[in-house]
């Protein structure tokens, strides 16, 4: 006979418990354990006889290159080149980012069948994003359903090459006594549609919201299941949008896309660099403009800085879309090497436009706009500064350094300092002076006027 339990499941990871805790040991996130009620016994159910087969490697037939296009190519490019047949994609982000304008784009472009759940809109309000984007497309089928097991039997009759399910917190499945949205769910639901798709080659687009109370399973329940990993954010009152792969098995993770948010739509951003260096006062201390290449493509990025003297025992070090410690080392060599006294100043770094930085050809450049800002001297406005610091104060290479000075030279930029190591893999160009540094004291210098 079954009989009625209760588990604590944390709503971020997933790590299960028998009775309640504040912190989860796992993912540590603080009151993030809800309640579940479960029946023992059903799992005691009659296991067959199951018979294995297996393959030999060399025999087994792949396909998997045939990407499926959306047309859209920032998400393309995100994806890996498109979607892949058979593989789980979850897109994640806050509610109201525009993550169901986004699908809806990019399947409307897919020439074969695409089957779009909807549990959270009602299909007169999908009909009217469509005519908003200005969708005409035959191919598309809209389902309002949230029951899991007609879903499954809408795809096995239809047979979509790609079903949108919008969103999972939405789904459930009638076998398991639980909510809709709670762990459980969202766990069973999302394995079978992972099975599901392995099985028949067709792609599953997962929308799933996150909040940070934590009432709904977090990204990181899902993580683990599915192929592929994308984040769509953005700020509340800017209208771009950044999409970011943070796992993906078919492509690179460092790739993102950026997008603007419109009347009719999302547009992309054809030229992000320009984007992310509009509005840049080229008259200020502080500032200083790198070129970073994130997944396969530069992009030109404003470095901000701001040094204030403390009057406080401990100085604040603030930074925002780079690593904090990172930024602790960088003072250090700036005080060691370059003579600038910032110890007992406050600094703040900002990369402007809401990008992360995280490879160190930047640090060059987040060197100079500190000193720029610590001595209230603007930083040569013309030039791009790409270069890792090393802890002796010494500039050490840099990998693609012609994609960065070829997209300087693009945005205009008269001058790009690079490392004296990358020097000699450098065909002289034309268009814009290459001057080589090997020291920080040098560097800064050279670029303060
Ligand atoms: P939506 O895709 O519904 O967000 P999500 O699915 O992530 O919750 O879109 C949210 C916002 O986008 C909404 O405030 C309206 C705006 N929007 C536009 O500005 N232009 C458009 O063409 C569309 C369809 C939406
Ligand atoms: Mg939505």
């Amino acid at each position: 006979m079954s009989k009625l339990k209760v588990k604590y499941i944390c709503s971020n990871c997933g790590f299960e418990t028998l009775r309640w805790l504040g912190k989860c040991p796992q993912c540590s996130t603080w009151n993030s354990f809800i309640e579940e009620v479960f029946e023992t016994g059903r799992a005691k159910e009659k296991i067959l006889k199951k018979e294995t087969k297996f393959y030999k490697l060399n025999e087994i037939s792949s396909n998997r290159e045939e990407r499926i296009k959306t047309g859209i190519l920032e998400f393309d490019r995100v994806l890996g080149g498109g979607f892949i047949e058979g593989s789980v994609v979850l897109i994640g982000g806050d509610p109201g980012i525009g993550k169901s304008t986004l699908v809806l784009q990019a399947v409307g472009k897919i020439k074969e069948k695409v089957l779009y759940v909807t549990g959270e809109e009602s299909i007169e309000q999908i009909k009217m994003r469509a005519n908003r984007l200005k969708l005409k497309s035959e191919n598309i089928l809209i389902l309002p359903e949230t029951d899991l097991n007609s879903i499954l039997a809408t795809i096995r009759t239809e047979t979509p090459i790609v079903v949108v399910i919008d969103s999972i917190q939405t789904v459930y499945d009638s076998n398991y006594d639980n909510a809709a949205g709670t762990v459980t769910q969202i766990r069973e639901c999302t394995s079978k549609l992972l099975s599901e798709a392995k099985k028949n080659n067709f792609v599953v687009v997962i929308i799933g919201h996150v909040t940070k109370e934590g009432m709904l399973a977090g990204p990181k329940l899902l993580e683990h299941i599915v192929d592929t990993v994308i984040q769509f954010e953005g700020e509340g009152k800017n209208s771009y949008r950044i999409l970011r792969a943070t796992k993906n098995r078919f492509g690179n993770t460092n790739e993102i896309g950026i997008f603007e948010m419109q009347e009719s739509g999302l547009e992309e951003v054809k030229n992000p660099s320009e984007l992310f260096l509009s509005g840049r006062d080229k008259n200020i201390s502080g500032s200083a403009v790198t070129a970073s290449i994130e997944g396969t493509r530069p992009l030109l990025i404003e470095v901000q800085a701001l040094v204030t003297p403390s009057h406080f025992g401990n100085p604040q070090r603030v930074a925002t879309g780079y690593d904090y410690r990172r930024l602790s080392i960088l003072l250090a060599v700036l005080e060691r090497r370059a003579n600038c006294k910032v110890s007992s100043h406050n600094v703040f770094l900002n990369m402007v436009g809401g990008v992360r930085i995280d490879e160190p050809a930047a640090d060059l450049a987040i060197c100079s706009a500190i000193a720029s800002s610590l001595y209230d001297k603007t930083c040569d406005n013309n030039s791009i500064i790409v270069g890792e610091v090393g802890l002796g104060g010494e500039i050490r290479s840099v990998g693609n350094v012609e994609k960065r000075i070829s997209e300087a030279a693009k945005l205009g930029f008269k001058r790009i300092i690079i490392p004296a190591s990358n020097n000699k893999a450098i065909k002289t160009s034309n268009s814009i002076q290459v001057i080589s540094v090997d020291s920080l004291s040098e560097t800064i210098s050279l670029v303060l006027k």
